[in-house]
C-alpha cells in the first residue's frame, strides 16, 4: 500500500479481478444509463479520442454513430474480464478500438496525445481519481477536452445512507464507491476550465445523483 492509500483506505495496487460484476454488468439494463447521456459523450467525436474505463465497451455503439472521418479511437481498461467483453463489443459495433490493458492512474500514451478523453461511470471506481485526473491532464492536447458522465455522492438523507452501504457496495460493484465529491474534485483541477456540468436526478438510490459535462484543458500547464 502506499501511504495515500493507508490515508483512505483503499489499495490503490491490488488487483482489478471481478469475474462477478463484469458478468452482472453484461446483464444490466441500458436504460439505466439513459441513451441522450452516452449520446452526449459521444456528440461529435473527431481526431484521436481515449475512452479510460471502458468496461465491456458500452460506449461503442454511439461512438460509432456518432463518429466522423479520421476518428482514432483508444480505450484503456485494466480488468481481464472486461477487456473480452469490449472486444467482442468492438467486433459487434465495427469499430477499430486500440484497447490496453492499463489503469487510469497510469496511461501509456505520451504528453499531449489526444483531443478528447471519455469517462462514464469510472471516477466512482478508480483507485486514486486525484492521480487518474491529473493523467487525463497529461494526455490531452491544449485545448482539449474531458467528457464525463459519473455517479456521485448525495446530500441529506442519501448520502447517510450512500455512507452506510459504501463498504458492502464497494465489495458487490467492483470497487464503485457511491459517495465520491466528483464535482469538487473537476471543477477545482487547475489544468482545466470548467465548459459545462449538469447535476441529473436520475438513477437510483443509491446510484445517484449522476453529473455530466465537460472540461478544457487549458493551454499552459500549471507550473
Ligand atoms: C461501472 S464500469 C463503467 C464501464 C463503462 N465505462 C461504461 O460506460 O459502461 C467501471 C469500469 O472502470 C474500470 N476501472 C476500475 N478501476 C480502474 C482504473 N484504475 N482505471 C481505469 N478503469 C478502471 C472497471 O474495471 C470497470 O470496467
Amino acid at each position: 500500500m502506499t501511504n495515500e492509500s493507508v490515508a483512505t483506505g483503499h489499495d490503490h495496487d491490488a488487483e482489478i479481478d471481478h469475474p462477478v460484476f463484469a458478468a452482472v454488468y453484461d446483464l444490466l439494463p441500458q436504460s439505466l444509463f439513459p441513451r441522450v447521456h452516452r449520446e452526449y459523450l459521444a456528440r461529435d467525436l473527431a481526431g484521436r479520442v481515449l475512452e479510460i474505463g471502458t468496461g465491456n465497451g458500452a460506449m461503442f455503439p454511439y461512438v460509432v454513430e456518432a463518429a466522423s472521418d479520421g476518428l482514432e479511437y483508444h480505450a484503456i481498461e485494466p480488468d481481464p474480464n472486461m477487456r473480452p467483453r469490449a472486444k467482442r463489443q468492438a467486433r459487434a459495433s465495427g469499430l477499430a478500438v486500440d484497447l490496453r490493458d492499463a489503469r487510469a492512474e497510469s496511461l501509456p500514451y505520451p504528453d499531449d496525445a489526444f483531443d478528447v478523453v471519455l469517462s462514464g461511470m469510472v471516477f466512482c471506481t478508480v483507485q486514486d481519481p486525484d492521480a487518474a485526473l491529473a493523467e487525463v491532464a497529461r494526455v490531452l492536447k491544449p485545448d482539449g477536452e474531458f467528457r464525463f458522465l459519473e455517479h456521485v455522492g448525495a446530500d441529506g438523507w442519501r448520502r447517510a445512507g450512500q455512507e452506510l452501504l459504501n463498504p458492502l457496495w464497494e465489495r458487490a460493484g467492483g470497487g464503485c464507491q457511491l459517495n465520491r465529491d466528483t464535482v469538487d474534485r473537476f471543477a477545482s483541477h487547475d489544468s482545466f476550465a470548467l465548459e459545462e456540468i449538469e447535476r441529473l436526478e436520475f438513477g437510483i438510490f443509491p446510484v445517484t445523483p449522476f453529473v455530466r459535462g465537460t472540461l478544457r484543458r487549458r493551454r499552459e500547464r500549471p507550473v
